[in-house]
């Protein structure tokens, strides 16, 4: 059973020291601004990411501001990896405590037009990466008999088909608030929670990639001045839900889909 933490003050509520965390796709993007806000919170945090040059030059940047991290090539595809890069957070820190499901891609296609291999390639990153990263994990926290949580970034996408032309993406994102829902009911009997944060649009490396490929600049821009809070998303808008999502503020929360969307899903 969940401990009640009625009374406990805010500060050690929203404290991970002495906690480990594993963040996916972290040398960039969101999860770069998640692994830093986990550090801050004081986590020692793995940096994994298939770029292992991205992943060192993170890890090397949050070490020089005194917080505790491991850089760990690991490309979430590759199950081996997964299961390697968990127990490199183990031997390292001593413990596995949160996980961040966060690497993903988010290729546009008419739905007519996505090939077998182009289906396969994003539910392989977007959701088996998610089940493989949470089993890994959830069988660590098991073994040492510790409560944990499983923090899996999903998108909008959970929720709507937004402008069409990511039917693979799309399939993926719900399918990721499917698991979520497993994991919580499976596994919240042993301590671990699992619950998804779903941004909107957000300014990051793999968008601004995206906006240049398709041409996309005043659709983005658009985008956010449309939103009822007037912007896309920043990374950190997104960490700091998961930094809540991933601290004992959130003890009683599981199984649930989190949108951090300026309002998106409302309008
Ligand atoms: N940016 C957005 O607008 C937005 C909106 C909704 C949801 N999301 C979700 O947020 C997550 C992060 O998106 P982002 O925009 O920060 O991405 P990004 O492309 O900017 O960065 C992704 C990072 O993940 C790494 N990565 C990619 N494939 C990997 C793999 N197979 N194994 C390990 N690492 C891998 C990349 O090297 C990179 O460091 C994704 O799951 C995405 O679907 C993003």
């Amino acid at each position: 059973m969940v401990p009640d933490l009625t009374g406990t003050p805010i500060a050690d509520l929203v404290s991970l020291k002495g906690r480990t965390a594993v963040v996916t796709g972290s040398a960039a993007g969101v999860g770069a601004t998640i692994a830093e806000r986990l550090a801050e919170a004081g986590a020692n945090v793995v940096i994994a990411d298939r770029d292992k040059d991205a992943a060192q030059a993170q890890a090397d940047a949050m070490t020089a501001r005194n917080w505790s991290a491991l850089a760990v090539a690991a490309d979430v595809t590759a199950p081996a990896e997964v299961a390697a890069l968990a127990d490199a957070a183990v031997e390292r820190f001593g413990s596995l405590d949160i996980w961040v499901n966060n690497a993903g891609a988010y290729p546009s296609s008419p739905l007519m037009d996505i090939t077998d291999a182009q289906w396969d390639r994003v539910l392989e990153l977007n959701l088996r990466g998610t089940f493989t990263g949470a089993r890994e994990a959830a069988r660590r926290m098991i073994d040492a008999q510790r409560p944990g949580v499983i923090i899996n970034i999903s998108s909008t996408a959970a929720f709507t088909v937004g402008g069409g032309n990511a039917a693979h993406y799309v399939a993926s994102k719900h399918g990721v608030a499917g698991l979520t829902k497993s994991l919580a009911v499976e596994l919240g009997p042993l301590g671990i929670r699992a619950l998804s944060v779903a941004p909107t649009l957000t300014e990051t490396p793999g968008v601004a990639y995206k906006r240049e490929a398709e041409n996309l600049g005043d659709v983005l821009d658009d985008y956010g001045s449309q939103l009822p809070l007037g912007r896309i998303g920043r990374p950190d808008d997104i960490a700091r839900v998961v930094l809540f999502a991933a601290s004992d503020l959130a003890a009683f929360v599981t199984g649930v889909v989190l949108p951090v969307d300026g309002g998106d899903l409302a309008a």
